[in-house]
């Protein structure tokens, strides 16, 4: 696997809140865009593991549950107060719980939680965002969606993917409707990922896992350090032209029809 330790320090001076700063993808951020020089407001409904990061990173952490309109306006606030701005929001906070499964088997409140936690939440951090950054004319909003939101699978989980085929309609219309207001809106689909999330639906259903590895390309889940080098990217001035997109970090998955044995 390639070394991703930044090699470039981008982010001096910005200020980047992070949701589901604690574990996984959002943690591996952390670390990168503080090692670019970033200030990083790290928001976790989880405090221990929110704690840590922001300490990690020498940040903000602000006890945020991204479903809570208020507490959500609180957290970029709170951000702006610290630090002067908002450049950078990585819209990351996501639960892919048991019981959102097959859309025979999920039930109605299976199906509202997760569309809450994974969608609703980017509307309302995109909401709080977007004034602080139209007053800087500039930003970069980077939403956590996924490839399946791009493709269909046969082990569905169907809150899970209506969630991020919705995340990532909502940022392309964002990324259209405020781009010459100086602001990017991307979609980040990342590919399976080795973190806490994948494990534990994973480790339950070993079937399921393998099942799903024959169709990466490159034989294997990514890393959350190659997915915070994405988020690095779409952070910073050098990702200037990419806006209203769904960025694939998915090991080819979405190009490949025959995998190599
Ligand atoms: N792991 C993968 O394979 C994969 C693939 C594609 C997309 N994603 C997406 O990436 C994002 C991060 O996933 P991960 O694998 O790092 O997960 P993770 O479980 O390791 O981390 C998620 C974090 O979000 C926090 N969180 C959950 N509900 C919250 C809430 N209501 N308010 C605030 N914080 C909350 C959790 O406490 C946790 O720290 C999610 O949106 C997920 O859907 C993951």
């Amino acid at each position: 696997m390639t070394d991703t330790s930044p090699v470039c320090r981008r982010l001096v001076g910005r200020t980047a809140v992070v949701t589901g700063a604690g574990s996984g993808i959002g943690l591996a951020t952390v670390r990168r865009l503080a090692a670019e020089g970033a200030h990083v407001v790290c928001a976790d409904v989880d405090e221990v593991s929110g704690k840590a990061a922001a300490e990690e990173a020498g940040g903000l952490f602000v006890r945020t549950d991204v479903t809570d309109a208020e507490e959500v306006e609180a957290l970029f606030k709170a951000a702006f107060d610290t630090y002067g701005s908002v450049d950078i929001a990585f819209n990351n906070a996501g639960i892919s719980p048991p019981d959102d499964d097959s859309i025979l088997d999920t039930g109605l409140e299976a199906w509202r939680r997760v569309q809450e936690v994974n969608l609703t939440s980017v509307f309302l951090c995109c909401k709080a965002a977007i004034p602080y950054m139209r007053a800087q004319g500039r930003g970069s909003i980077i939403n956590t969606a996924s490839f399946v939101a791009r493709m269909g699978a046969a082990t569905s989980q169907i809150s899970y993917t209506a969630s991020k085929g919705g995340v990532l309609a909502m940022s392309r219309e964002l990324g259209v409707q405020f781009a010459r207001d100086g602001i990017r809106v991307n979609a980040l689909c990342p590919g399976p990922v080795n973190t806490p999330l994948l494990q534990e639906l994973f480790a339950k259903d070993p079937e399921r896992a393998a099942r799903r590895l024959v169709h990466i390309p490159v034989g294997r889940f990514a890393e959350p350090t190659e997915i915070a080098a994405a988020v690095a990217f779409l952070a910073s001035d050098d990702s200037s032209f990419v806006n209203a997109t769904d960025f694939l970090v998915d090991g080819g998955i979405a190009g490949a029809y025959v995998t190599p044995v």
